[in-house]
Order: structure tokens, then C-alpha cells, then sequence
């Protein structure tokens, strides 16, 4: 029998925009560490907005290790947990963080064009909504605790 999951909500990060309604998975931590990358993706928005060559290509280097720290994370809690699907998740990882770099390679060009963090954010909402959301079953059913984040516990 399916877990119970919890009902969509309106999400909001960390400097007031309001995500998706099925933004969260209901994993605290995951859902705190999806809720950094959108916020870096509104400063990314607003540097690139402005045409802010140095602070996009700053931003899009914190983005690029947040998000390889974020998927180590997963992949991690994947293999430990024998996720099944681990190897499909991994290499749609792996073909995130190349279109990541590929932006981060036209910014240092100064190619980069103001659909730019609105693309990026498309990719982090289809692949939370598509692919994070498959492992939360197994990860509760595993003994994860949901509620368990460093935000909850500072
Ligand atoms: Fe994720
Ligand atoms: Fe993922």
C-alpha cells in the first residue's frame, strides 16, 4: 500500500517567491536543498536581467557546485538506500550538470540571454516533479525521516 504523501501546498523559498504547488517532495532536507537552487536562480535572474556579466558568471559557479553537491546527496541516498532506478536518475544528472556547464562556458562569453534562468528553472522543476518525486516512496519506506533538516534543527 502506496505512503500516505503529503497535500500540495503553496512553497515558497527563501526570499519570498512562491514555487509550484507540487514543488515539495515531502523530504525537508531534499525540499530545503531544491528551495537554495531556485533562490540562486532568482539572483541569476536578476543579474542577468541587468546584464551583470561578473555577478552572472558568479552565480552560475554557485549554482553549478550547490548543484553538484545537491545530486551527490541524492545519488548517495540512492545507493544506500538500493534505490532501483538509480542509474537512470544518475545520468539524467549527469545530463543536467553538462547543459549547467555549457551555460556557465556562454556566460564567460557573454552569450547569455534572459530566458537563461527561466530555462534553468523549467529543468529544476520537471526534474524534482519527473524524477526526485519517483524515490520518495522507497526513501520513507527505507526509514528516512521526512521532517529531518539542518534548517528545522539550527
Ligand atoms: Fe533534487
Ligand atoms: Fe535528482
Amino acid at each position: 500500500m502506496p505512503l500516505p504523501q503529503p497535500a500540495p501546498r503553496d512553497v515558497t523559498t527563501p526570499s519570498g517567491k512562491t514555487l509550484p504547488a507540487n514543488f515539495e517532495i515531502g523530504i525537508a532536507e531534499l525540499d530545503a536543498q531544491h528551495k537554495r537552487l531556485h533562490a540562486l536562480l532568482e539572483r541569476l535572474r536578476v543579474a542577468v536581467g541587468k546584464h551583470y556579466g561578473y555577478a552572472t558568471n558568479a552565480i552560475l559557479d554557485e549554482l553549478s557546485i550547490e548543484t553538484r553537491i545537491h545530486f551527490a546527496v541524492e545519488e548517495s541516498l540512492m545507493r544506500m538506500l538500493s534505490f532501483p532506478d538509480v542509474e537512470t536518475h544518475v545520468a539524467e544528472h549527469l545530463t543536467l550538470r553538462d547543459q549547467l556547464d555549457r551555460f556557465r562556458k556562454r556566460a564567460q562569453d557573454h552569450e547569455v540571454t534572459d530566458d537563461l534562468a527561466a530555462f534553468i528553472e523549467e529543468w529544476l522543476n520537471d526534474h524534482v516533479d519527473r524524477f526526485d518525486r519517483e524515490f520518495v516512496e522507497h526513501f520513507l519506506r527505507a526509514g528516512v525521516d521526512s521532517g529531518s533538516s539542518p534548517q528545522k534543527q539550527a
